[in-house]
């Protein structure tokens, strides 16, 4: 770990473990140029990249032909209307409605820790002591003269990690009024090689499918304006070697800690250089800046990888296990929950959460979850969002009864609130109709009957967080799922001035932060699982406050396979909301055995979504079996690493992939054949990321009892380059799991 500024040179370096990250202020003027992304280099080597004699370091040779210079000087730092055609940075509207914005070297920094960004996720140091010894921050401070405006981009790297992260504060230094429009919170220009793009599509019960195109001449982005980072869009992208695999390939990485609207773009232009534009969405964005106003752009994590998908994957787990997930759960075994929607959805009362809660922990799970339906008259959904009070009519003596019930049996509880939004159905709305998102004059649109609440309002923000922590405070509570189940339409606020309209969805953003940050605060043994529609807010941003996050209303457990794929690929495994739900699926109706729905959902936090006492008696049999399972492999989920080997995604046939402990002493392999194939008797399983000179023992954990049979030893690159034989089970959507460990 290494950052540095050559003065001489004027150039920047900043070194990761194995990659460096080079920039150059040009010559006189102080354009900031992006100089290299890669591989380490060597120190002695980067003044050649000054050139200081050469276009395009040399604006002043160029003083008939600016705008050519400002279209192809490889930037890292690009204004807007200054004769850089490709996407802007950031635009800046000022007094006399002008938009130029042209930024120039004025100053930076370079020490040692990492500055917190206020009112937002951002990674963090783990040197507990000082917070400054494992990681080091440069700040390179831009200037617009002429608008008198700051723009401080700020990298920071920390010693046990490949990725860096860049977030960006813009500050009025002058004395008029100036209008943020849009700050992208990455933008830089490099080289093409005939790079592809990696993003992760989906929508409501698909989330997150990767997905490759091509990179043509122009732009090209995936974005979310719904409010939220979406099931659509995940606010990722990878710009890859073509045919990139996990393991041989070049990948750049970048992903966005924001939770809202988001826009990740890269734009091939006419010398074929690419720029990449991560930041807030800025459609619907503005922001008002008053003399001394700072705007902090969320932070931008970046991963360059030369050896295929697999060491960004590793490199983002790590991270985020270490420098970003800040729950006392992150590192622990979570309770094994059942929670009741899939089992009820609104239709239970206090004894029927008892009959499956009395059911669950004869079978070892652990805590239950009652999910939505408990407030207000809540019998649908379509009223009494925003009325955080018991209905007594289905659960009589409260949830201080209920608790208590569940507290002599031996079970914890938790509890579903979807605190960001109102029913026109209920107090809350009769009470304060000023409150909701919406246009005066106006009738905002419903979605699944309700409405959002303007969290731009410190008012709302108090009062929702009263109701919310009253709850908690009266009863034994150990687990919230925070949902949030619709997007952001007819975006007005009744709070903000009219020239602040444009400020809502982000100060929304930042007073979802804020609930969140307080209830961890006041509730810090609480184990907050965020949601959204499923799946729908799964993103870093997120897992800042939660050390899990539902993954998709999705439960089929070969529909999760490319779900978790996807999601896998960035997220640590030990994040991924995942239930052995009810069959036929309540979503698509297929039928998968009981074992691979246990199977599939050990990958992730592992739970019950089902009515466990209308089961059949072999599938109820086999949940002790289940959660011991969960049992012995969950520390080794939630901290080992994650090898993804084949794809039913891909291949149409089998999913494979495993989990693999840092000692490499023991790993554990999950195998789906998701449809057999005629005629065809066993597959050879190849199993990465063992010590090739270690002997392990291999044990398959039979296809259909759960009940291990020892097999065979062999050495790490026997099963690394060789593999195991797998013989082909009879029937479809079966599985098994593979435990290996050190002879
Ligand atoms: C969302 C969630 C579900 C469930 C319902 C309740 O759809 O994703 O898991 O909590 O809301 O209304």
């Amino acid at each position: 770990m290494n950052i540095q500024f050559l003065s001489k040179e004027r150039l920047f370096k900043i070194d990761t473990i194995h990659c460096s990250y080079v920039m150059a202020i040009a010559d006189k003027e102080g354009f900031l140029g992006h100089v290299y992304y890669g591989p380490g280099i060597h120190d002695d080597d980067i003044s050649y990249f000054t050139r200081v004699s050469e276009y395009p370091f040399s604006p002043e040779k160029l003083a008939r032909e600016r705008c050519a210079f400002l279209d192809t000087f490889m930037h890292e730092a690009p204004g807007n209307q200054n004769g850089d055609f490709r996407e802007s940075s950031i635009v800046i509207t000022d007094e006399e409605n002008h938009e130029e914005v042209s930024l120039f070297y004025k100053e930076h920094k370079i020490y040692a820790g990492k500055p917190a960004l206020k009112g937002l996720p951002a990674t963090f140091s783990s040197d507990k002591k000082s917070g400054t010894n494992d990681c080091m921050t440069l700040e390179i401070t831009m200037n617009d003269p002429i608008l008198e405006l700051d723009v401080i981009y700020v990298y920071s790297i920390f010693a046990d990690s490949d990725a860096i992260m860049k977030s960006v504060r813009v500050i009025n230094r002058g004395s008029k009024k100036l209008i943020l429009n849009k700050i992208m919170s990455v933008t830089f220009d490099m080289p093409d090689k005939d790079y592809q793009m990696l993003t992760l599509h989906g929508s409501w019960a698909r989330e997150r499918r990767m997905e490759y195109r091509t990179i043509g001449h122009g732009k090209q982005s995936v974005g979310s304006i719904c409010g939220k980072s979406s099931a659509a869009e995940h606010p990722f992208i990878g710009i890859t070697s073509p045919n990139i695999t996990q393991t041989e390939g070049e990948i750049y990485g970048f992903h966005f800690v924001y939770s809202g609207n988001f826009l990740a773009q890269v734009e091939k232009n006419q010398q074929d250089h690419l720029r990449v534009a991560v930041g807030i969405h800025p459609e619907n964005f503005s922001f008002v800046l008053n003399p001394s106003d700072e705007f902090i752009a969320p932070e931008v994590v970046m991963v360059y990888s030369a050896s295929g998908l697999r060491s960004m994957t590793h490199i983002l787990h790590d991270l985020y296990r270490t420098h970003l997930i800040r729950s006392p759960f992150k590192d622990c075994k979570r309770p094994v929950l059942i929670n009741n929607w899939e089992a009820t959805y609104f239709d239970f009362n206090t004894d029927k959460l008892l009959s499956i809660a009395k059911e669950a922990k004869n079978a070892g799970i652990e805590m239950l979850v009652m999910d939505d339906g408990w407030f207000g008259k809540r019998n649908d959904d379509n009223t009494s969002l925003g009325d955080w009070f018991v209905n007594e009519e289905k659960l009589p003596g409260g949830l201080s009864y209920l608790s208590e019930k569940l507290d002599e049996m031996g079970m914890k509880f938790g509890i579903w609130f979807e605190p960001e939004m109102v029913c026109k159905e209920s107090e809350l709305y009769r009470n304060h109709p000023g409150w909701m998102i919406h246009i005066p004059g106006r009738e905002p649109a419903p979605s699944r009957n309700q409405y959002v609440l303007d969290m731009s309002n410190p008012a709302v923000v108090d009062y929702v967080y009263e109701m919310v922590a009253d709850i908690l405070r009266n009863a034994k509570i150990s687990y919230v799922k925070w949902d949030m189940n619709r997007s952001l339409t007819d975006l007005g606020s009744t709070y903000l001035s009219r020239e602040s309209q444009g400020e809502l969805t982000h100060r929304y953003m930042l007073g979802v932060y804020e609930l969140q940050e307080r209830l961890i605060t006041e509730f810090p043994e609480l184990l907050l699982e965020n949601c959204s529609s499923g799946g729908a807010r799964f993103d870093p941003g997120m897992l800042y406050y939660s050390p899990q996050i539902w993954c998709s209303d999705d439960t089929d457990a070969i529909e999760r396979l490319a779900i978790q794929e996807g999601t896998a690929l960035l997220f640590p495994l030990s994040t991924m909301g995942a239930h052995v739900s009810d069959c036929p699926n309540h979503v698509l109706g297929r039928t998968v055995p009981f074992a691979t729905r246990g199977h599939v959902a050990l990958a992730g936090t592992f739970g019950y979504e089902l009515d466990v006492t209308k089961i059949t008696k072999k599938e109820y049999d086999l949940i002790p079996k289940q959660i011991a399972q969960y049992h012995k492999y969950n520390e080794l989920i939630v901290s080992g690493d994650y090898y993804r080997v084949a794809s039913y995604r891909e291949n149409h046939l089998f999913d494979f992939y495993g989990v693999v402990s840092k000692e490499k002493d023991k790993a554990l392999y999950t195998y789906v054949q998701v449809l057999n194939r005629p005629n065809y008797k066993s597959r050879m399983l190849q199993i990465p990321g063992l010590d090739v000179n270690t002997k392990y023992q291999v044990r398959i954990v039979d296809w259909e009892t759960g009940n291990e049979i020892p097999t065979f030893v062999l050495h790490g690159d026997t099963l690394k380059n060789a593999g195991i034989t797998l013989e082909a089970a009879k029937g479809d959507f079966v599985s098994c799991l593979i435990e290996i460990t050190k002879a």
